[in-house]
């Protein structure tokens, strides 16, 4: 049997190998953790994207092992419900040659009084390389960033911020029309409660979109105004054919303390995002949404559905994105 030496210098001379084939680490990244994009430059995303899109192709090419982490340990530390991210930073890890491995909040010890940051630190003592995590409460990752020794990913901290969500957004914008900067993006729906919504702005401001935050004056302040280059408008008509993409993000219940709109009904006729709105919009309109969807309130079947909808791109895009985060936090 191998000693515990050899096998890891064969992974990490497999990962050097697959390094050098990858064309290196590329220069120009230093940061450790990926907590929010409040203060990530235009130049970062824009190398960010960059990777992910390599990723990408590789990846619909039908590779799906790019042993750029072999070796690595990656764990989700999960405390809210998720599908998408979860799974996809997941695959993101295993597709990189990492190991990953779930956390299920709800049966761990943190039920028994046990600190988040103890669990996190009794998680790491397993020798794992970088926690992923999502938390209800906002600066969940940037403590758990100040306290372990791994990397750290915030997948969503409450309303705060969900990096990863804004940066594969970005990246199908980009997909799409070959550039951000001058597109008009409509965020439109629950600002007040979505930390995708705080992120999009920071990236879509950093890499020079000009942003709308829409939805009704219980949902939409107009103090956003006031950061610059963010219009808020509480008339989904009123913008239709004004935005190159339309963001349309869930009504986050599940935050709100007070029903904030008298009913769904109410909101789907005056938000929602249906084909009488779609034919008013431009022509080639980008249609996007961070999923889960509810059909039917912030868009309609036939618009989730639609060629201009790039919601199952997003998807895609979202292991890509995970990919670059991690293979450039890992390895900077
Ligand atoms: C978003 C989230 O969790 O904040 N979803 C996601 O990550 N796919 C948006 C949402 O839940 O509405």
């Amino acid at each position: 049997m191998k000693g515990n030496q050899n096998i890891r210098e064969e992974r990490t001379a497999d990962m050097m190998t697959a390094v050098q084939n990858w064309g290196g680490v590329p220069s120009g990244w230093t940061r450790r953790h990926l907590l929010g994009l409040e203060d990530v430059t235009a130049g970062e995303i824009t190398l960010l994207l960059d990777q992910a899109e390599r990723f990408r192709n590789v990846i619909v090419q039908g590779e799906r092992r790019i042993p750029l982490l072999n070796g690595k340990t990656c764990v989700n530390l999960f405390f809210e419900n998720s599908t998408r991210t979860k799974t996809s930073f997941a695959f993101a890890a295993r597709r990189l040659g990492a190991d990953a491995a779930d956390f299920t909040a709800a049966t761990s010890s943190l039920a028994k009084g046990e600190t988040i940051i103890d669990t996190a630190k009794n998680i790491e003592a397993m020798q794992i390389d970088a926690v992923i995590v999502r938390h209800s409460c906002p600066g969940t990752a940037k403590l758990l960033a100040e306290n372990i020794n791994g990397h750290v990913f915030n997948a969503g901290d409450g309303p705060h911020e969900h990096p990863t969500q804004a940066l594969l957004d970005l990246m199908t914008i980009r997909q799409r029309f070959g550039k951000i900067a001058g597109l008009t993006v409509a965020l439109v729906g629950d600002i007040a409660h979505s930390r995708t919504a705080r992120s999009n702005i920071w990236g879509l401001k950093a890499l020079g979109a000009d942003v709308i935050l829409c939805g009704p004056s219980t949902l939409v302040s107009k103090n956003w105004e006031k950061i610059g280059g963010v219009e808020v408008s509480h008339s989904l008509d009123k913008i239709l054919d004004r935005a190159d993409v339309f963001n349309l993000l869930r009504i986050q219940f599940e935050r709100q303390v007070v029903r904030p709109f008298p009913s769904t009904r109410e909101y789907a006729h005056l938000y929602g995002m249906d084909s009488v709105r779609l034919a008013k919009a431009k022509k080639d309109v980008l249609i996007i949404a961070p999923g889960p969807i509810n059909r039917g309130l912030e868009i309609t079947p036939d618009v989730a559905d639609c060629p201009q909808s790039a919601i199952l791109d997003q998807v895609t895009n979202g292991v890509a994105v995970r990919m670059a985060a991690l293979w450039l936090c890992l390895n900077r």
